[in-house]
Formats: structure tokens, C-alpha cells, sequence
């Protein structure tokens, strides 16, 4: 290989070792986010979460119902990339979130790191330049669908219902 090859080469993996690093923010886990998203007053959130059924969808797997489609399924990289937060990303990525906290709400909101801070946080803004997701039918298509051994279809308005959080004082 000549060398303007290499050094091409070399600026692209730097280039793209640099994207990735802009984008990649790490995973605080549930509890973090709990401090200060569980005033009955705004919504319990956190309350909603654990009580509904993406807190235990890792447990899910230790189920016998969960064996019939895999042998060990809280090993299997194919279920935990639907249900685990912890298990669906990168290792270096998870900071202070927990493997049994299953689809946690950084699944659909977007790794909080870099926008749990207050001052971030009060802005829609900041906290979408630094990690936050508006949750969108699209995000939650990305486990609820066909490749689901136990799909039985979804429907956007119908499931978004059955798991609201609302912030009663917000819009
Ligand atoms: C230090 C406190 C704090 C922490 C920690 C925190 N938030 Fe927030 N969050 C806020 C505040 C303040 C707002 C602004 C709205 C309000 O007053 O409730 C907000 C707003 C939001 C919103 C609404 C954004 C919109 O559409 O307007 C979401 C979603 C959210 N937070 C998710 C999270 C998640 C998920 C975590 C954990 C990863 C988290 N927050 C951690 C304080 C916090
Ligand atoms: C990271 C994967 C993932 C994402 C994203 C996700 N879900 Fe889920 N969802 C699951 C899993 C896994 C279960 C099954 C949990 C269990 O039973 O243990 C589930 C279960 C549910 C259920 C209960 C269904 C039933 O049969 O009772 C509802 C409702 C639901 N999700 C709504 C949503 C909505 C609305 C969104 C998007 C805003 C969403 N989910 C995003 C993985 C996900
Ligand atoms: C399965 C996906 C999913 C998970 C998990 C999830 N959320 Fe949400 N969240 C949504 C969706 C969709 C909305 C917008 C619709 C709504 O308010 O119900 C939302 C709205 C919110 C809002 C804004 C409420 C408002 O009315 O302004 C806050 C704050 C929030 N979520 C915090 C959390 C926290 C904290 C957790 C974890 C304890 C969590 N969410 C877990 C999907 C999710
Ligand atoms: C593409 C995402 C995805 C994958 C991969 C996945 N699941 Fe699920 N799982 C879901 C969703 C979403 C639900 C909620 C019900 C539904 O629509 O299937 C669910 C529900 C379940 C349930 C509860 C069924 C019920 O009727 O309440 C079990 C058990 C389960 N999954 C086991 C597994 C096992 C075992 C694997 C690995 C072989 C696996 N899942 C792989 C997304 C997934």
C-alpha cells in the first residue's frame, strides 16, 4: 500500500472515531432520572415506569414462557437488544444504569448524561443538542415489530395510552 493510501485511511477511521464520539453520550440509568421526574404534582413518571411493562421486561426473560424461544434468554444478545437498555448499547457507554433495569426510560428518551443537569434539562433546546429524544412511533417500532417472536402488532395511539407519563403542568 503506498502511503497516501495509508495516511487516507488513517484521516477517515480518525474521521469517523469522531463522529461517533460527537453522538454517543452514556447511560445514567432510571434512578437518576427519578430525582427529580416523580413529583406526584408533575406526573410520578418514575412511579408510572416501574409499575408498567418496560421496567420488567429483562425479568421477562427468566420466564418459562421466555425459554420456549430461547435457551438461556437473559444471555441471549438477540432478546436483550429488545429487552435491556443496558444489554442494547455499547459497554463503555453504560455509566451508572443497572442490567436489571430492562427497557428503562433512556431507551426512548435518549442517553442522559449530558442532559440531566438542571440547566440543560430546562432547556428543550440544550437537552436535544445533548442526547434527549422526542419519542416518537418510530423509536418504539424499533423492538415492537415482526422480529419479535411473541409480535401481536402495534398500535401508536392505543400502546402510547397505556404507558402515558404526562406532565399535567406542561402542554
Ligand atoms: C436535576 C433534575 C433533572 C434530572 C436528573 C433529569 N431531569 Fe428531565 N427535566 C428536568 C426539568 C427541570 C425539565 C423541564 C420541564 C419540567 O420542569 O418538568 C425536564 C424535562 C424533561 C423532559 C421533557 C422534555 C420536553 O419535551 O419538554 C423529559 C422527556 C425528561 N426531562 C426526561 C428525563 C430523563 C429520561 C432523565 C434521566 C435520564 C431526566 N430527565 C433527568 C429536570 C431533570
Ligand atoms: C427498547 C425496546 C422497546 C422500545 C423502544 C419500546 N418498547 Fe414497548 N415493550 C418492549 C418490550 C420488551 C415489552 C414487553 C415487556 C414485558 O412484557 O416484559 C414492551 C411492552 C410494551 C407494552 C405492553 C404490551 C402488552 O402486551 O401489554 C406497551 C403498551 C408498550 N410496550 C408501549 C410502547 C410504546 C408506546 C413505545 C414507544 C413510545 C415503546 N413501547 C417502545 C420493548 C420496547
Ligand atoms: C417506552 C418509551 C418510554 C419510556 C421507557 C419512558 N418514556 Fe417518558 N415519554 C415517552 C413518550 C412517548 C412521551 C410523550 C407522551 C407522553 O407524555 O405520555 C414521554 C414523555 C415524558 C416526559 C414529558 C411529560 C410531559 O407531559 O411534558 C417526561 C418528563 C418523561 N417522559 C420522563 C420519563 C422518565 C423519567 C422515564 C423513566 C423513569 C421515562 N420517561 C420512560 C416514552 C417513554
Ligand atoms: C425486536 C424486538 C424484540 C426481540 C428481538 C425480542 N423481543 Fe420479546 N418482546 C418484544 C416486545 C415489543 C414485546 C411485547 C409484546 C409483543 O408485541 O411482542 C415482547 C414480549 C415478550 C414476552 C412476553 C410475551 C407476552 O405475551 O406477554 C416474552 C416472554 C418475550 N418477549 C421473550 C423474548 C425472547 C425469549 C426473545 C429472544 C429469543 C425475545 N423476546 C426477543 C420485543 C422483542
Amino acid at each position: 500500500m503506498n502511503s497516501k493510501k495509508l495516511l487516507l485511511i488513517i484521516c477517515s477511521v480518525f474521521f469517523v472515531v469522531g463522529l461517533s464520539k460527537a453522538q454517543d453520550h452514556d447511560y445514567i440509568g432510571a434512578p437518576k432520572c427519578k430525582m427529580c421526574h416523580n413529583k406526584a404534582a408533575k406526573g410520578s413518571q418514575y412511579d408510572k415506569w416501574a409499575a408498567g411493562p418496560h421496567a420488567k421486561a429483562f425479568e421477562t426473560l427468566a420466564s418459562a414462557e421466555a425459554k420456549k424461544y430461547s435457551a438461556d434468554p437473559q444471555k441471549d444478545a438477540k432478546c436483550l437488544a429488545c429487552h435491556s437498555t443496558y444489554h442494547s448499547a455499547s459497554a463503555d457507554l453504560m455509566y451508572t444504569i443497572k442490567a436489571e433495569e430492562g427497557v428503562s426510560c433512556e431507551s426512548c428518551h435518549g442517553p442522559g448524561a449530558d442532559y440531566k443537569s438542571p440547566a440543560v434539562m430546562k432547556d428543550k433546546q440544550k437537552s436535544l443538542a445533548a442526547g434527549l429524544i422526542d419519542p416518537t412511533e418510530a423509536v418504539c417500532k424499533t423492538c415492537h415489530n415482526e422480529k419479535s417472536p411473541t409480535y401481536k402488532g402495534f398500535n401508536y395511539a392505543e400502546y402510547v395510552a397505556k404507558i402515558s407519563h404526562d406532565d399535567p403542568t406542561t402542554e
